[in-house]
């Protein structure tokens, strides 16, 4: 499952760049092998959104989670890369997001936006909605490769239906502490605590 979405954003990633938004779609995958790709999971993220309720804080750019990683199927990796390779799962840098949208989403204002911080080469500052204390650690790579299949949901929920990210779990100690009893890892204090 994880490695056919990765190969379907491939061919995404590849044709965004060099051809017209439609090719951004997942349709384009068709004839890779990719079959029924518009209606992969049957997700359709909502057009309109009344952004006054949803839970989260405020980003500077409405990126929706919903639309990439829910509609049009986008592997969490692709813009998360080092969650496999490291303790922290990183954010995407602005150049990822133009590998499509030099061509994607024109006249959506918030895409202008992303378009305006790429034109004038600055860094978005998004807002910081995961945090443990300097005390804990918490290594990422640990986890995404454990051989007990854990999944980004089990962790941070349903991201692909969320038009805007909002911290699912507790994060505290009891939260880690009962995955880690159920799972048979250690909870010795010196594993999470330096
Ligand atoms: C196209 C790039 C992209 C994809 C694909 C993507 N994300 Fe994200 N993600 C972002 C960006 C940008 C942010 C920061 C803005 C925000 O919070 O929405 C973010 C934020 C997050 C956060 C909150 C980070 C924090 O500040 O604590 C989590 C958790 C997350 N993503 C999980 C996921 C999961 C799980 C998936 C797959 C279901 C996924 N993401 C797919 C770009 C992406
Ligand atoms: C693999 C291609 C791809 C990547 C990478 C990508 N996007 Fe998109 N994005 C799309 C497509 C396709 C749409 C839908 C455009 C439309 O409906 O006209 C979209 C829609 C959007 C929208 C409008 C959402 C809405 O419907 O209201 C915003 C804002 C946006 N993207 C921001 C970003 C940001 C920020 C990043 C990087 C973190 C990013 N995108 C990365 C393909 C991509
Ligand atoms: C076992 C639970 C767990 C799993 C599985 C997990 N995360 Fe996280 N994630 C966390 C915790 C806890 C934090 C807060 C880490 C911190 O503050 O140091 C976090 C933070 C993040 C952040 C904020 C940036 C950062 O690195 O601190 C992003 C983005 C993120 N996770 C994405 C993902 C993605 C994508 C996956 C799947 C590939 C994933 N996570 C899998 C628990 C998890
Ligand atoms: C959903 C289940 C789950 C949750 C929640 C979870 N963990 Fe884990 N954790 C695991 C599993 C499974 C492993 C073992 C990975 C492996 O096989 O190497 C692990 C491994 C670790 C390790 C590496 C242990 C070692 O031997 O080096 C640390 C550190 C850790 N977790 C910290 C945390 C912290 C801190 C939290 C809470 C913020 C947390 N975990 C929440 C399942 C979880
Ligand atoms: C699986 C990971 C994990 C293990 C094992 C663990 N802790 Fe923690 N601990 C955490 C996390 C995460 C927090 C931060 C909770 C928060 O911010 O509310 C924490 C917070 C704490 C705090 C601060 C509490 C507070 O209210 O600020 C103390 C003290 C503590 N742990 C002691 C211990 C002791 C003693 C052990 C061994 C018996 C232990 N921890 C084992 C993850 C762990």
């Amino acid at each position: 499952m994880k490695r056919r979405a990765r190969i379907l954003i491939g061919v995404l990633g590849a044709t965004a760049l060099g051809v017209s938004l439609p090719s951004c779609r997942p349709d384009a995958a068709q004839g890779q092998g990719q079959a029924d790709t518009s209606a992969v999971g049957g997700f359709e993220a909502p057009v309109d959104v009344d952004t006054t309720g949803l839970p989260g804080p405020r980003q500077p750019i409405f990126y929706r989670h919903d639309v990439h990683a829910g509609q049009y199927e986008m592997d969490c990796r692709y813009c998360h890369f080092a969650a496999e390779v490291s303790p922290s799962a990183g954010l995407p840098t602005v150049s990822t997001c133009m590998g499509c949208h030099i061509l994607a989403g024109s006249g959506n204002p918030e895409v202008q936006k992303l378009r305006d911080y790429w034109n004038e080469r600055r860094p978005i500052e998004w807002v910081e909605i995961h945090e443990l204390a300097p005390f804990v650690r918490f290594p990422h790579n640990r986890h995404v490769m454990s051989d007990k299949e854990l999944e980004c949901q089990d962790c941070h929920g349903p991201v692909q239906e969320m038009p805007q990210v909002y911290k699912y779990a507790s994060l505290k100690m009891g939260w880690c502490i009962t995955c880690h009893q159920k799972e048979e890892v250690s909870t010795d204090c010196t594993v999470c605590h330096y």
